[in-house]
């Protein structure tokens, strides 16, 4: 059965890998090369520190030359980063997660194409993976004015790269992040999940706010991180939520997980059978008193019958709001519900929006930290996936090809442990 609650109160410019810079590929296959020194730079140990004593850093970066499945395109490079000069700054990560979007870019799947250049020293021009992270800094240009070392940071734009030990990037192409009160994972998981939520739904619907706690959303994928971040913005702003989740292998687990999301804010949990049974009309009945709460909002990551189950309770005038396709099944909808109910069928995506709207992304990011730092906006469930300076490729890229099946536990993080 649904599981519905009562509404808690609304309340690079890297240096120029040139010739005399080294660098080199560790190919998954090829053994790893342990304490090997390299230019004068000592390699190897987790545990020491990678600056020679020209403050040459070396870094490690996952790349890959041309699209494909991850096992079968991701190498791990080292090369080394010069002291910053100019604008420039030195970092080194602290956590970067791995999101179905950074999967599909590696696949040559995702509209947003990366750049492949040579420009790390890599034998044929490659790509660096990753599209949000934390990093911190270790060293500043002469020209930067805004950062100094120990400050945190995350990238203003998707599309530069965060699967790598250490980068050096201009002063404005980052973003400080006042860092009290906060984690890295927190830090590093911000600009991508939460701000795709909360941009679908302050933007893609007129909300009643004389109706507080009376209008819903709907939202499938729910327990993805979008779909959590969605449940607990929409609890902080008076929204009821109806979430769908996967059914999963057996009953305890279906019903552990819709706990986990009523816990974290959710009014109401059905699975996508649930959704998809003829069944379902009576159960929106019955949580929007006959309708009287309308579902004024419907966002959809699936796609297929599941997203049209969901169209179909949406109040006149509502939108649907598509941001993903994890199911890859098209998006088709009878036609009554444009003739009869004017419903609007949008699409969004936070790397356009962002880059549109800096400003007011900074802003929506501000106003998520303060939640989380109130208490109000929880972690992720994550696998953490420590990345040490002598990690194995094999062990990285492995862990990149595992995010690719489904009914996981949680988002895989790469979590960097070097000194510097
Ligand atoms: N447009 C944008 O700007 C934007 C921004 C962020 C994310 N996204 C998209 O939003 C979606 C969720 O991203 P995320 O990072 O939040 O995800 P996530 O935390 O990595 O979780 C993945 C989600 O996808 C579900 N899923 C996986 N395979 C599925 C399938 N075959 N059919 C139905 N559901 C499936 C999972 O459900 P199970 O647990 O049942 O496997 C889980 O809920 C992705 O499609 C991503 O590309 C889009």
């Amino acid at each position: 059965m649904f599981t519905p609650r009562t509404l808690r109160p609304s309340a690079p410019c890297i240096r120029q890998a040139t010739s005399s810079y080294r660098s080199s590929i560790e190919s998954v296959r090829a053994p790893f090369i342990r304490s090997k020194v390299q230019g004068g730079y000592q390699a190897g140990a987790a545990a020491q520190r990678f600056v020679s004593a020209y403050g040459y850093t070396q870094a490690k970066v996952i790349v890959y030359p041309k699209y494909g499945e991850p096992k079968d395109v991701l190498q791990l490079h080292k090369h080394s980063i010069g002291p910053p000069s100019g604008s420039q700054v030195n970092l080194r990560l602290l956590a970067t997660p791995l999101n179905p979007a950074d999967i599909n870019q590696i696949q040559g799947v995702y509209p947003a194409k990366p750049t492949f250049t040579n420009i790390l020293g890599t034998t044929e021009p490659s790509a660096v993976a990753g599209n949000e992270g934390a990093f911190e800094v270790l060293s500043t240009g002469p020209q930067v004015q805004s950062l100094k070392k120990g400050d945190w940071v995350i990238m203003k734009r998707t599309g530069q790269g965060t699967w790598r030990t250490h980068a050096q990037l201009e002063e404005s192409q980052l973003i400080k992040v006042d860092k009290e009160g906060l984690t890295a994972l927190q830090v590093g998981t911000v600009s991508v999940n939460p701000v795709t939520a909360y941009r679908m739904i302050k933007d893609f619907c007129d909300w009643d706010w004389m109706r507080s706690g009376e209008e819903w959303l709907i939202q499938n994928g729910a327990n993805s991180g979008v779909g959590r971040a969605a449940i607990q913005l929409a609890r902080v702003w008076g929204i009821k939520t109806l979430n769908v989740i996967r059914q999963r292998e057996n009953p305890e687990e279906t019903e552990a997980l819709k706990k986990d999301l009523l816990d974290l804010g959710a009014t109401a949990v059905v699975t996508e059978e649930e959704l998809l049974s003829k069944e379902f009309r009576g159960i929106v009945k019955q949580l929007t008193k006959d309708g009287k709460e309308p579902i004024r909002l419907a966002l959809n990551c699936v796609g297929g019958e599941n997203a049209a189950a969901m169209a179909k309770v949406l109040a006149p005038d509502s939108h649907l709001v598509t941001y993903g396709a994890m199911s890859r099944k098209p998006v088709a909808l009878p036609s009554g519900l444009l003739i009869f109910k004017n419903l609007v069928f949008d699409g969004f995506w936070v790397s356009r929006w962002g880059d549109k709207n800096s400003q007011a992304k900074e802003n929506t990011i501000k106003d998520i930290f303060e939640l989380t730092r109130a208490g109000k906006f929880k972690d992720i469930p994550v696998q953490e996936v420590k990345w040490t300076y002598d990690k194995e490729p094999k062990e990285l890229v492995e862990a990149v090809q595992d995010t690719l099946s489904g009914f996981r536990s949680g988002k895989t993080i790469f979590v960097y442990e070097g000194d510097d």
